[in-house]
């Protein structure tokens, strides 16, 4: 069976649904707290596995306290493989979350035990046999790099690169599909182009290029290829929260399973707008 290892972070998301987003300096009123599994990395390996078609390992790093166990729970219930994720001393990562009646959110994380990851022998030998290997980037750049290494070509390596940051030169070489968001790709490009003129840009940096636009759908670009506009089925938002994270785990399960990266993308596309539909991260996805 083909093999996704997805390497990253967990968070606990702890959301407010809010009126609008606090300026600075404000106070806002929201309604009831939520606790919701979530972190880029876990949202992913969740997504993944539950496309279906492929086993799912996820490899990230989480403490001893509730958070971990409500994380490991939610893997758990998707059908994701948890035998490579580490333990280590120190919080599980936390998400604050704020949620707009439009679905928009902003997050800001509290990285804990995501800092600590670290690969071992056996989370490198566990990645060797993937055939997909799909990082973030809210864990350290030295476990991404030994991840993206780790891989046996002609597996490949797909980095989503959220939040947006400097990546060095070691990891840009690595990299197979990039996938970001339109602001991502402004940042990575050092420009505010158009998103066909950003991925064109990228293209110059890594084989392919997958440009995510929200209700716009998203667009594909390889080199040597005229570039794919997927479009997005409408839904009505309800939360945008991990409509990322679910498309990076389902178009990395479709090229698992020998899809193309535009038939991937496809699916990606109806697998995210379908959890815009409902709240949370995790908890937002279908099989
Ligand atoms: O992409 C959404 C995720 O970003 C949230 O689940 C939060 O934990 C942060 O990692
Ligand atoms: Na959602």
């Amino acid at each position: 069976m083909a093999l996704v290892a997805v390497v990253g972070s967990a968070n606990l998301d702890l959301v407010v649904r809010v009126p609008h987003h606090p300026a600075a300096g404000e106070t806002v009123l929201g309604g009831d707290l939520r606790r919701t599994p979530g972190g880029k990395g876990a949202n992913q390996a969740c997504a993944a596995a539950r496309a279906g078609g492929a086993e799912t390992i996820f490899v990230g790093a989480l403490g001893h306290d509730d958070a971990a166990d409500v994380l490991l729970a939610s893997l758990e219930r998707a059908g994701v493989n948890t035998a490579h994720v580490l333990r280590v001393a120190a919080p599980t990562g936390v998400a604050l979350i704020t949620v707009t009646p439009a679905g928009e959110n902003t997050i800001v994380v509290a990285p804990g035990a995501n800092k600590a990851l670290d690969l071992g022998p056996d989370q490198v030998d566990r990645i060797r046999s993937a055939n997909v290997v799909l990082a973030q980037l809210e864990v350290p750049l030295h476990a991404i790099t030994a991840a993206a290494r780790a891989r046996t070509r002609p597996a490949r390596f797909v980095l989503n690169a959220a939040p947006a940051r400097d990546i060095p030169a070691v990891l840009w070489s690595e990299i197979d599909v990039l996938v970001v968001n339109e602001h991502e790709a402004a940042q990575l490009a050092g420009s505010t182009a158009d998103p066909d003129v950003l991925a064109a840009t990228l293209l110059e940096r890594v084989p392919a290029v997958v440009v995510t636009l929200g209700p716009r759908g998203s667009l594909v670009a390889c080199r040597d290829a005229p570039i794919a506009h997927v479009p997005a089925r409408p839904v009505e938002p309800v939360d945008t929260t991990g409509a990322g994270d679910t498309y990076c785990g389902v178009l990395a399960a479709g090229l698992a399973r020998g899809m193309d990266l535009v038939e991937a993308a496809h699916q990606a596309s109806d697998a995210a707008a379908e959890a815009v539909t409902r709240p949370g991260a995790q908890d937002a996805m279908t099989t």
